[in-house]
């Protein structure tokens, strides 16, 4: 029987793991993790992460061929495959701080498997990872192996938090990146049995290491800067009387732009886009390539002016100050359908309103009360670091902001609303009621387009849409960023 295990329990290791132990059921499948609580609840009826669908997988194969253990040596120890999903961080200190990837995650993961491995084994980079990390972990395995074959193939994953199992069970491609010797086709080959279990061969591509670890970071930066590129345009399109999802409409009916990704909002979020663009910029200047590396850093910098355009745009409405003034905050994760916060633009958006000494009810319908408080506590890129070792801002903020737990008690005698996650049933709300229990004037601000502004007019809120002509209470009152 082959045996697999996967190092780091995230939402990469789990859900992924998950879906090839159903899809494999002659295979056993370990998924391990140094965090006890987090292995404790992937042994629970509380899943640590929330993903449509991942409960009911889980289900069906733990304790069967799905174990989930942080008994990280044994399971290593007994594995012909490793993936390793281990979180790889901005640097926040030394050399490339705030741009390179920290492979301090990785390395030790690298050491430990040279360290307990007896037999020969597939190492698999299931991380995002600059190029030529494989090159890396290949040393740290062949200097501390005794003599043991390892093979390092890069299996970057495409999953988008939301929608993981779907993806999972029907990705657009897989992709396989190994050596060219004859040792690393036969690798390839290993991994790609596993995977011809559910996805067409025709969709599983394989390639060299290099290709593979830099398609990740092509694939997150490609995607971000559409978002950039839509939210860009819309700041013109508030300026000029266009509107953005009209020109989006326009500009991806063409067949050679496609439709997808042109949702202008308050700015993307996530754990992967930030901090793999950052790394790309990282290697385009240790390659000498500094236009390159300013292409990409323009996909960020328009990303921060959106979120901040936003925020300014609350205050300057409301007559230039919110100070004292209670705002509501509907969503708090950086997309509808996960409990993820990990860089979510509500972040920098709820960061600048209490800057400006605002009062936040903040409700989202996936995040616990706990996480919030500790996002807008935290250093910048602390998140991706293991919880001892987040540094918390001293000063508490718990005066300013309160969590609750429905949309009525948040708006409720709120001067203004922004919404700053598209969950669906924000579009469902009774906003009449929520307009009667507001002070007046009653403001919205919609991050990411998802109410019916027309009808909040007619209800009597003045309405600010991202990228949509403009209220004329918003049009004498420019936001100044
Ligand atoms: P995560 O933070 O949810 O999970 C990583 C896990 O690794 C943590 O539970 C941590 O305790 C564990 N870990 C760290 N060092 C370890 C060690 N030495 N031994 C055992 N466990 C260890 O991160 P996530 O989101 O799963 O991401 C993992 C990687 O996958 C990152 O490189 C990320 O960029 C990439 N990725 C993430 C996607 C996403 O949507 N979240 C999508 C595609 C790739």
């Amino acid at each position: 029987m082959v045996k697999i295990c996967c190092i780091g329990a995230g939402y990469v290791g789990g859900p992924t793991m998950a879906v090839m132990a159903l899809k494999c059921p002659e295979i056993e499948v370990a998924v391990v993790d140094i965090s006890q609580p987090r292995i404790k609840a992937w042994n629970s009826d509380c899943l640590p992460i929330y993903e449509p669908g991942l409960d009911d997988v889980v289900k069906q194969c733990r304790g069967k061929n799905l174990f989930f253990s942080t008994d990280v040596e044994k399971h290593v120890f007994e594995s012909d495959i490793v993936f390793v999903s281990v979180n790889t961080p901005t640097k926040t200190q030394g050399l490339g701080a705030g741009k390179a990837a920290d492979l301090t995650y990785w390395e030790s993961a690298a050491r430990m498997i040279a360290d307990v491995s007896k037999s020969s084994k597939i190492v698999v980079e299931k991380s995002t990872v600059p190029v030529r990390t494989a090159e890396a972990i290949e040393k740290i395995l062949t200097h501390n192996s005794k003599g043991i074959g390892f093979q390092i193939l890069s299996n970057p994953e495409f999953l988008a938090e939301g929608t993981a199992i779907k993806d999972l069970y029907n990705p657009d491609r897989v992709l396989i990146g190994g050596r060219d010797n004859a040792a690393g086709q036969k690798a390839i080959e290993a991994l790609r049995d596993v995977y011809a279990h559910w996805v067409p061969v025709e969709r599983i591509i394989c390639t060299n290491l290099w290709s593979a670890e830099l398609s990740k970071l092509a694939a997150n930066a490609f995607l971000a800067q559409r978002i950039s590129s839509v939210n860009a345009m819309s700041a013109l399109c508030e300026a000029t009387g266009a509107d953005v999802t009209q020109v989006a409409h326009a500009v991806g009916t063409d067949t050679r732009i496609g439709p997808k990704f042109l949702n202008a909002s308050v700015g993307f979020g996530g754990s992967c886009f930030q901090k793999d663009i950052l790394n790309l910029i990282y290697i385009c200047e240790c390659n000498g390539l500094p236009e390159a590396a300013n292409y990409w850093k323009q996909v960020i910098k328009v990303n921060d002016y959106q979120k901040i355009r936003f925020a300014n745009r609350v205050v300057s409405s409301m007559f230039n100050t919110v100070s004292g003034k209670k705002i509501a905050i509907l969503g708090f994760a950086f997309k509808k359908d996960t409990g993820d916060t990990r860089e979510t633009p509500a972040i920098d958006v709820c960061n600048r309103l209490v800057a400006d000494k605002a009062k936040l009810s903040i409700y989202d319908p996936q995040v616990l009360e706990e996480q919030i408080i500790r996002d807008l506590s935290m250093a910048r890129f602390d998140w991706d670091h293991p919880v001892p070792l987040q540094q918390i801002k001293a000063e508490g903020i718990s005066e300013q902001v309160n969590v609750v737990s429905d949309a009525y008690e948040a708006t409720k005698d709120a001067h203004g609303l922004c919404v700053l996650t598209e969950w669906d049933e924000f579009k469902s709300l009774d906003f009449k009621k929520i307009f009667d229990n507001m002070q007046k004037p009653a403001f919205v601000f919609d991050g990411r387009n998802v109410v019916d502004a027309v009808k909040l007019r007619e209800i009597g809120f003045i309405v600010y849409s991202i990228g949509k002509p403009l209220d004329s209470w918003l049009k004498d009152m420019p936001a100044v960023v």
